[in-house]
Formats: structure tokens, sequence, C-alpha cells
């Protein structure tokens, strides 16, 4: 049985898959719903620096599964626009510092909330505030970001900005052309990108560097080809895919990888089917959620970049994602469909 592509896909609902193929919908979503409420768990405390990019994973996730409801929205709005600074940028929590991580994720969750509006209303100025705080981490002789202002580079960071801004409509901000040219200093031998010159390829970091791309409307500059062939050998005998030549297979990169194969144009590069199973394979069919291999802890991070993985195979059902902003389509387009307010 075809699981995610191939013709008598559409309309399959998921009751009729064997249970081995199943998307445990329900159980994700109260999984998810209840990250927020375990405030007595140790762990909740341990993962308070990574709060905000939790925030956004669940959420999205939400939306994926066709709950895009089922968080409190002015819960939400509220801690998001708690964790801001007067700089612009926005902490992990409340009190923490401010960090391009976690701003991306802010205007991401605000994105998807329709919440740009709210965002004036409360904070006066509050996007272009946001578009400068991000503008004033470009090193104008490289064309990179910095993470914070203390200064570490990383094309993680430089995907970010464009994402942000680019959702702002403020990429006018920023050298865009530079960003491209240090894009194109970071390419390998391989086709593929590290997260800076001459750093070895890696699933991740080539993620960001099409995505950016993809934003700058600079795909033109990728040996797709090349790297589209290295992309495929990322996948192993189980279905899952590796970042790396020598690594193990893990849930999180059938989204940098898968998404990254999309954008070139080259899903169909890989097995979707023997992916998904693999996908399908590390859910906890009983408390929810999904881990990076079979057998594992579940976590908020694989749960979102399991699905989203799924959603980009087109798995029945699934709502569907932008593989550049990983985040879904129908909100991107709403978005990108508005001018850039400084052009
Ligand atoms: C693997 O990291 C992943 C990356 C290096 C890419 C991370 C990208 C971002 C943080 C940009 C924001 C992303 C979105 C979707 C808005 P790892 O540390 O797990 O790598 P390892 O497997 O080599 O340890
Ligand atoms: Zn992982």
């Amino acid at each position: 049985m075809s699981l995610v592509s191939g013709p008598g896909r559409g309309g399959m609902t998921d009751a009729r898959l064997p249970r081995e193929l199943r998307l445990f919908v329900d159980k994700h979503v109260s999984y998810i719903q209840s990250l927020d409420t375990r405030k007595d768990e140790l762990e909740y405390w341990l993962t308070e620096h990574l709060r905000m990019n939790g925030l956004y994973w669940g959420l999205t996730a939400l939306h994926l599964l066709g709950h895009p409801d089922a968080l409190p929205r002015n819960e939400m709005l509220d801690f998001v626009l708690s964790c801001m600074h007067e700089s612009g940028g926005f902490g992990a929590a409340p009190g923490h510092d401010a960090h391009m991580l976690y701003t991306v994720s802010s205007v991401q969750i605000l994105a998807t909330l329709d919440a740009f509006d709210d965002l004036e209303e409360r904070v006066k100025g509050g996007r272009q505030k946001i578009g400068h705080y991000i503008a004033s981490l470009q090193n104008p002789a490289t064309g990179t970001f910095a993470g914070d202002e203390w200064g570490e580079t990383d094309t993680r960071f430089l995907y970010c900005a464009l994402n942000a801004l680019s959702l702002l409509g403020l990429l006018g901000l920023i050298d865009v052309d530079k960003a491209v040219e240090y894009i194109q200093s970071c390419q390998n031998f391989d086709g593929g990108y590290g997260n800076r010159p001459e750093a070895e390829s890696h699933s991740g970091q080539i993620f960001t560097c099409l995505a950016a791309l993809s934003i700058a409307g600079r795909l033109d500059v990728v040996e797709s080809d090349r790297l589209g062939a290295w992309l495929s050998e990322r996948q192993l005998k189980n279905g899952g895919l590796n970042g790396r030549p020598e690594k193990k297979e893990d849930v999180c990169y059938s989204w940098w990888v898968a998404s990254s194969l999309a954008m070139i144009g080259k899903l169909h590069w890989i097995d979707g089917d023997r992916l998904a199973s693999f996908i399908l394979n590390c859910q906890d069919p009983d408390g929810g959620g999904i881990a990076d291999r079979p057998g594992d802890m579940v976590d908020v991070f694989h749960t979102f970049f399991g699905l989203a993985g799924l959603s980009l195979l087109k798995y029945p059902g699934m709502v569907e994602i932008d593989p550049v902003y990983c985040m879904p389509l129908a909100i991107t387009k709403r978005i990108l469909e508005k001018p850039d307010v400084n052009s």
C-alpha cells in the first residue's frame, strides 16, 4: 500500500490504515496540550531556555494536525509579548536575554496567530522595533548575522533573520545581496553547506541556507543535482534519514533533509513511504508524541519535526507545510501576499 504518494491516496482515511501506519492525531494533540500543565515537573523548568521555541513547535504541530485552536490564543499572545525586550528582540521566557532564535519563533507565532495587529496595539511600532533589532545583528562587512549582541555567527541566524523580516515585510532593512554572498561562501564541493565557510556539510545548515536563498529569490546559485544526490544518500535502510554521512537516523532530519530536497524539487529522490513508516514507528501510541527513533522517549521537538516531515510527504489528512518557513503553507501565503513596506 502506498502510504504517502501515488494515485488513490487522496481521501484515504486514517482509520483504514493498519496500526503501524496510523497517525495518532488525538494522542498528539493531548500530548502537546499537556506540556504547559506539567509545571510541577523538573523537566518543565529545565527546558525554560527553550520555552519560546517549544511554543512555536507545539502550536505549529497543532496546526498541521488540523487542531489550530487547541491552545488558548490570548495566553500565547500574552506569553510572547511578555518576552519582548525594549530592543525589539525576544527572550526564551520572561526575564531571559533576547536572541535571534527566540525572536524568529516569536514572529512565527505572531504570524500563525494572525496577531501582527495585536502586536501594534500593545507595542506601538512593534513590527519596526523587531525589524531593527534583527537588522542590527547583520555584519555589514560579511553579510552574515550574529545570534545576539555577543556576536556568535552561524548560517542558522542568517536564515532566522530572513524568515522573520520577510514575514514582517521588512526585508528592505538588511543587505540581502551580501547575505546571499555569505551563503555562497559556505558552499562545499559536495554541493552542501556548513555553518560557516569551510565547515563540513550538515543537513540542518543546508536547510537554513536553502531556505534563506529561497526567501532571497536566489535558489539559482544552488548546485541542485550534486546536493540532491548528497541529500538522498541520507536515507538509511530503515527508511529514516541521517544528518551527515556515518551518523544515525533521527526523526528531526525527516525535516531538515526532506524540506531541503523539496526546495530544490527533488523530494521524490528519497522513498517517501519508507520515511513516513519510520516516523510513524517513532510515535508513542499511548501517551502521544514522537521520539528521535523507535522506542526512545518522546519530546516536543521531535514530535513537531516528525509531523512536519509527514506533512511534507502529504500524509493523508494533514495540513500542508511550507518547506521554506516551516509553518502552515496557508499562513505564509496569506502573509507574503502583502507587499514589503520598505520597498
Ligand atoms: C540540527 O541541529 C539542525 C540544525 C543545525 C538547523 C537548526 C535550524 C534552526 C535553529 C533555524 C530555525 C528553524 C526553523 C524551522 C524556523 P543539531 O544540533 O540537532 O545537530 P546534530 O544532529 O549534528 O547534533
Ligand atoms: Zn533529532
